[in-house]
């Protein structure tokens, strides 16, 4: 649960490891947004407090990154890779399965809070496309069968 002291306590420390500099911005926004899960607006005017950054613009850089959100995000992050060396892999047929197995759009998140679906560009492993990625985890050469039992990993409790 979100508290004002919490939030603080949190901003604070991803300053003290940091600094204030404007190169500090980006690596306190990320460690601000993994330890609470997503930039709530108590710790986005904080931040925009103690480093000086206009709202608006820190608003905009937010929206910049995808790692950063100030929405709340399920438990795992999928994040299809919509670039055009994937789409051409197979990419534009894998994408559709993708969305219905989860039942969401991109940048949905589930009704129970399990799943939050992206859209992003090229992570860089365009060898192995098409590609999604889960949290951290790469997976490659997608299929419509090896989306379903990626998926099944996940809701069994596999991973
Ligand atoms: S285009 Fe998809 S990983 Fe590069």
């Amino acid at each position: 649960m979100e508290t004002t002291k919490n939030v603080t306590a949190v901003v604070q420390t991803a300053i003290e490891r940091h600094g204030t500099t404007r190169d500090a911005l980006i690596p306190i926004l990320t460690e601000v947004n993994d330890t609470l899960g997503y930039l709530t607006p108590a710790a986005m005017t904080e931040i925009s407090q103690l480093l000086h950054v206009p709202g608006s613009q820190l608003y905009e850089t937010v929206s910049f990154y995808r790692m950063l959100s100030t929405k709340p995000r399920g438990q795992h992050v999928v994040q299809f890779c919509e670039s055009a060396p994937c789409h051409v892999m197979g990419g534009r047929k894998i994408w559709p399965v993708l969305k219905e197995a989860l039942g969401l759009e991109a940048g949905e998140t589930s009704a129970d809070g399990r799943w939050t679906l992206l859209a992003i560009s090229c992570p860089g492993v365009c060898g192995v496309g098409p590609v999604m990625m889960i949290d951290d985890e790469v997976y490659g050469n997608l299929t419509p069968e090896r989306i379903r039992e990626i998926l099944a990993l996940y809701e069994q409790g596999g991973v």
